[in-house]
C-alpha cells in the first residue's frame, strides 16, 4: 500500500468539541508488547478515550510487521469495548497527527531512565510545536526489561517471551522469524 503525508488509514470520529478529551499513545509498535498495552489500559483509566498511533516512516527500513499487520496485532489485543482506538498514520509528524484527532495530550510509559532521556526532548519540541502536553507513566516494573527490538532478537534466536507479549502475539513472532 502507498502511503501519502497525513493520511490517516483508519477513518476516525474527531472527538473535537465533544467535551471527551483524549489521549494519544503513539509509537513504532513492531510489535505491541504486554509493556505498551499496560500504558495504554492505564491511560484509558485516565481520558475519555485513547487513540493508539502507529507512525510509520516509509523511508525507514521496514519493521518485521506491516503497519497493517502491527494494527491487527493490536486491535486483538484490545479488550472487547476498550475505550481505544488505533489510527495509522504516515510521513508526518506526531502533533499533526494529535491535531488531525484533537487529541489532549500524548501519553508515554517510561522504563527507566535512558527512556527519560530518549522522550523529555520530544516532549519539549512537541509541546514547542502546538504545546501539546506529554504525560509520563512509569512502566510496570515487571516489564521494565521488555521493548519490541529485545523481544525480536530473542525470538529470532529461539529464545521464550511468553508472558511478555500477548500470546497472539508470541505466534506471530515465531512464525515470521523463528530459526
Ligand atoms: O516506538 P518508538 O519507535 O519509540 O516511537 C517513536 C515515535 C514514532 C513516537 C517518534 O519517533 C515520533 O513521534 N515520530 C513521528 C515524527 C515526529 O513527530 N518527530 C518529531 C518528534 S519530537
Amino acid at each position: 500500500m502507498a502511503y501519502k503525508r497525513g493520511m490517516a488509514i483508519e477513518t476516525m470520529d474527531s472527538s473535537r468539541g465533544t467535551g471527551l478529551r483524549s489521549c494519544v499513545c503513539p509509537g513504532s509498535y513492531d510489535p505491541v508488547t504486554n509493556g505498551h498495552l499496560d500504558v495504554i489500559e492505564r491511560a484509558a483509566r485516565l481520558f475519555d478515550e485513547v487513540v493508539v498511533v502507529i507512525l510509520h516512516n516509509p523511508s525507514k527500513p521496514s519493521g518485521v510487521f506491516t503497519p497493517d499487520e502491527r494494527r491487527e496485532l493490536i486491535l486483538t489485543a484490545l479488550p472487547a469495548g476498550a475505550p481505544v482506538r488505533v489510527g495509522l498514520f504516515a510521513n508526518m509528524l506526531l502533533v499533526d497527527a494529535c491535531r488531525e484527532l484533537g487529541a489532549t495530550a500524548i501519553v508515554k510509559g517510561l522504563r527507566g531512565g535512558t527512556d527519560f532521556a530518549y522522550e523529555l526532548p520530544m516532549a519539549h519540541m512537541n509541546r514547542h510545536l502546538t504545546g501539546i502536553e506529554t504525560v509520563f507513566l512509569p512502566g510496570n516494573p515487571s516489564l521494565e526489561h521488555v521493548s519490541s527490538s529485545l523481544i525480536k532478537e530473542v525470538v529470532r534466536f529461539g529464545g521464550d517471551v511468553s508472558g511478555l507479549v500477548p500470546d497472539h502475539v508470541l505466534a506471530a513472532l515465531r512464525g515470521r522469524l523463528s530459526p
